[in-house]
Parts: structure tokens; C-alpha cells; sequence
């Protein structure tokens, strides 16, 4: 069985968050279970993409409304990544050195969507499944389900995942004529309230639609920025699997970005030297528990609520605290400005750094995650591994890879998005940490928890399977 799945992200090569960790994950494992699986995502002008070999496979142009616009394919020649990579060459629109955040998004997302599919028209062999993530390829289960132009494409089936429905790609009808031609009739599943929603066109025109964790599934029928009705309508096709973690890359004992590697036995001190580093890099206290944020500073992710916790935690109790994080400029100021008030026990990076945050994860003594929304979360599943304990709100994929030690389980849990919920986590954090056999004992448990793909990539190739047309 061949699977190719179209992203914008795909770790190393592009990632913005979990949504490039998982595209450039997932197919590894799906490989390892004898699934040819190959990945399409644009050619972005960064280093490491510009520094690649590769060789140019197809060369076409596509049509956006009355403008054409030459790419051209290039697949990649390393065989470093596990699986196979091509690339959208476009030079107007996605040879940009950011993924996201261009005005002409919309443009960029539907070039990317039509080059593929333009492309996929020529090859021989065709994929048996066409893996779609987010609304920025949403679009692709309705072009080949109605354009005349992909007609010969019309029985490959679509999966759609869905990362984060809070963004949709919505785009008003002045743009309709980017969509090649269809029967006006089914102009329907495009729309939802009144805009083309490539989000909801996806989850009405895919085969199959996941989300990334079940319990995320079922909160999107609650919850869903305006597709709850749509969800709960399509419900029959839709599947939560949880998301998995790359146990080759996030590895204590080989991981090249810590400042000391270490495994089971030598837990203790190895988190001792990476701790010790981030002490002296951002000024703490090595003996005071140590409290971390990473991840985007928005609203989803209880960002909002950092500078607030930090000033709490702070005034009443004797513990460090590190953001590593970039997005909301407000968010971003107030975190910058009170390193002014606590020097010597609060710290910030505001950034993204990859490498900061893996021996954040292999130093610190806490991860929190306060999030208002959280499809899956990938960043408590590598505290796990590394032996960080997780401080959780009960969420999305955070209710289901996080129990409370008060339940028998080995993290801190709290349900409501308020900063007395998050300090009273804290708060227990402490005490926790200053009883250090039970601390030591669930760090020792939690790095044994098994959150890579094997269990997941086995759902999808099920999944696969049920929708494999007979030969
Ligand atoms: P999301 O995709 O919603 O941002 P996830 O938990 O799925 O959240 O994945 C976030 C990924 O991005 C993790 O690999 C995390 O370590 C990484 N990350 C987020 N922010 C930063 C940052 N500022 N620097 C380095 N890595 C970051
Ligand atoms: C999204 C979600 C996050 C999830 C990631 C990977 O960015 O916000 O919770 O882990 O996608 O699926």
C-alpha cells in the first residue's frame, strides 16, 4: 500500500509546531509496518531545505483564477529521513522562508493543494490513499471528488487529520473562481457560514476524518469554532487516534541537543548536568524545583495566563520558573518585562529554539501546560520520555496521556483555565519535589511510558486498509 500525505510542516525540514513533528514522524513508523509512505510539502527557502540534493520529477503550471503560476517537483535524495519526501518548488508563492503568516495565504495553501494534484495527474503509480493535515490541504478531498479536471483521481481516498480546528482557512466567494471548474450544484461543500471553509469542506468531502486524540473528538461535538453541527453530522466517518512521539529523535540516551545524555540508571544525574546548565545559563537556583513553559504564547495554549501565574507562584513560593515560547506580542512583553521583578528565580527566552528546548525537557523538574485547547500535545509525551513531570489542565490529548498521582498515575492534573487552578498545581508541585523519594520514583516510572508511534501507526494502517479499494 502506497500513502502520500500533504502538509505544510514536516520535521526537520519545516516545523512550526506538533504538526511538523507528527508529519515527519508518522511516516517513519508507517514505513517500519510496510506502508510506502511518501510526504509532499512545499519548498520553502530555508537553509536546510535549500541545502538538500534532490532531483526535479515533474515540471507543470497551475491555474489560480486568471493568473498561472509555473512549479515544479523535486524528490528528495537523502534517505536520512525514513521515508520519501518531494517538494512543491513555486517560486511567487511558497519559496518564502516562513511557512505561515503571508496575506496571501489562501493563495499560497491553493497553489500547494493544486500542484500536488496536478502532479499526482501525471504519476504512474498513484498513491492508494491521499493523507491530508489541516485546512491548509483541506481543500484535496473536494478537488478530486468534484473537479472534471481530477475526475481520473476520483477513486484514491482521502483521510483528512485534523491538528487544531480552531483554524479553518476560511476565504470569501470573491476568490471562488481559484476552484477549477466543478458542478456548481455541489457548490455547497465548500461553504460554511457564508465563506469557502476548507477545513469544513474537508471533513464533509474526505473518506475518513481524524483528530489527534479521542478525547479531542469528542469535545470538537461541543466545541469546534463553529463546526460542532457539521462534526457531529459527519460523526460516522470520524476517529480519534492519539498522537505518537519519534522515540528515535527524542531520546535521552543518543539526543545530540542535550548537554548530557542518560538512560534509566543514570536518570539522576544526568537531568542533574542539564539542569545545572539551564541554572547558570538563566540564573537560578540549582536546589529549587524548577518549573518550565514551552510552546506558542497564544490564547489556545493558556499563554495569556503565564505572566499572571508567574507573578502568583513567585510572591508565595520558593521556585524557578522558565518560559521558552514566541507568538503574542502583549504576552511576549509582559514575560519580558517581569525578569525585572524576579531576577534569580524567573527567566525567559523568547524564541523559538529547538535545541533550548530539548534540555529544558532533560533539565527541568516540571512541564507545565495550563491550555485552554490541546487536539493532542506532543510536549508531555516528551516531558515522559524525558523524565520531566507534567502539571496539566485535563484537555484534549492531555486527558489522555496524563493521570493525576492522586488517581495512581504520575502527573499533576487541574480542570479549569484560571491562575488559583495553576498555582494550586504549583503548589503541589512542591510539595511533591520536596519529598524526593516519591518525586525520584515517578520520574523512574515515567520514562518507561511507551508513547512512540508502534500503537498508533497501527490504527492508521487499519484505517488504510478499511478504505484500500479491491485490486
Ligand atoms: P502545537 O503544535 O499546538 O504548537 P504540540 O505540543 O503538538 O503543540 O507541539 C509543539 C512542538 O513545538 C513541540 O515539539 C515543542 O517542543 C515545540 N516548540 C514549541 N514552541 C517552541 C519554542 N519556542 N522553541 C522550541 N520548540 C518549541
Ligand atoms: C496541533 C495541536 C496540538 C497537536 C499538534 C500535532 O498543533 O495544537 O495539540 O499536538 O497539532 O497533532
Amino acid at each position: 500500500m502506497k500513502v502520500l500525505h500533504a502538509s505544510l510542516e514536516c520535521y526537520p525540514l519545516a516545523k512550526v509546531g506538533g504538526l511538523g513533528d507528527v508529519v515527519g514522524s508518522l511516516p517513519k513508523y508507517l514505513t517500519d509496518l510496510d506502508c510506502i509512505t511518501e510526504v509532499v510539502i512545499p519548498f520553502f527557502d530555508t537553509e536546510k531545505i535549500n541545502d538538500l540534493s534532490y532531483e526535479e520529477v515533474y515540471n507543470g503550471s497551475l491555474d489560480l483564477g486568471k493568473n498561472t503560476f509555473d512549479f515544479s517537483i523535486k524528490k528528495v535524495l537523502s534517505k536520512d529521513f525514513g521515508f520519501q519526501i518531494y517538494l512543491v518548488y513555486q517560486e511567487e508563492l511558497l519559496y518564502r522562508p516562513n511557512v505561515y503568516s503571508y496575506e496571501d495565504d489562501t493563495e499560497r495553501f491553493l497553489a500547494f493543494q493544486l500542484a500536488v494534484l496536478n502532479w499526482l495527474l501525471s504519476v504512474e503509480t498513484k498513491p492508494d490513499i491521499i493523507h491530508c493535515h489541516d485546512h491548509h490541504t483541506g481543500l484535496i478531498p473536494f478537488l478530486v471528488s468534484q473537479v472534471d479536471k481530477y475526475n481520473s483521481l476520483i477513486n484514491i481516498p482521502t483521510v483528512l487529520t485534523i491538528h487544531n480546528a480552531q483554524y479553518q482557512g476560511q476565504f470569501s466567494y470573491d476568490k471562488l473562481d481559484y476552484i477549477p471548474q466543478f458542478d456548481l450544484n455541489n457548490i455547497g461543500l465548500l461553504d460554511w457560514g457564508h465563506s469557502i471553509n476548507p477545513l469544513a469542506t474537508g471533513i464533509k468531502c474526505a473518506w475518513r476524518v481524524t483528530t489527534v486524540s479521542p478525547s479531542y473528538m469528542d469535545e470538537l461535538h461541543h466545541q469546534a469554532n463553529g463546526l460542532e453541527g457539521l462534526l457531529s453530522h459527519e460523526k460516522a466517518k470520524c476517529i480519534g487516534i492519539l498522537n505518537g512521539i519519534d522515540h528515535d529523535i527524542w531520546n535521552p540516551e543518543t539526543d545530540p541537543m542535550v548537554i548530557k545524555n542518560y538512560g534509566a540508571k543514570n536518570i539522576i544525574s544526568g537531568r542533574k548536568a542539564n539542569k545545572k546548565w539551564l541554572c547558570q545559563e538563566f540564573n537560578f537556583d540549582i536546589d529549587k524545583p524548577l518549573f518550565a513553559f514551552i510552546g506558542r504564547l497564544v490564547y489556545e495554549k493558556g499563554a495569556d495566563l503565564l505572566p499572571d501565574m508567574v507573578s502568583e507562584a513567585l510572591h508565595h513560593l520558593d521556585v524557578n520558573i522558565l518560559i521558552l515560547g514566541s507568538g503574542d506580542p502583549i504576552v511576549e512583553s509582559r514575560l519580558q518585562e517581569l525578569k525585572e521583578h524576579f531576577p534569580g528565580s524567573y527567566n525567559t527566552y523568547i524564541g523559538y529554539d529547538e535545541k533550548l528546548s530539548h534540555i529544558i525537557y532533560a533539565g527541568a523538574d516540571f512541564l507545565l501546560m495550563p491550555s485552554r485547547v490541546e487536539p493532542c500535545g506532543l510536549n508531555q509525551m516528551y516531558a515522559l520520555r524525558y523524565g520531566l513531570i507534567p502539571i496539566v489542565r485535563r484537555i484534549g490529548g492531555l486527558k489522555d496521556t496524563v493521570i493525576d498521582i492522586d488517581d495512581n498515575g504520575f502527573g499533576i492534573c487541574h480542570d479549569q483555565v484560571n491562575i488559583q487552578d495553576v498555582y494550586n498545581s504549583i503548589k503541589r508541585g512542591v510539595e511533591l519535589y520536596n519529598d524526593q523519594k516519591q518525586y525520584r520514583g515517578i520520574q523512574k516510572e515515567i520514562v518507561k511510558i511507551d508513547h512512540s508511534w508502534n500503537n498508533s501507526a497501527k490504527q492508521y494502517i487499519e484505517l488504510y486498509e478499511s478504505l484500500k479499494l479491491p485490486q
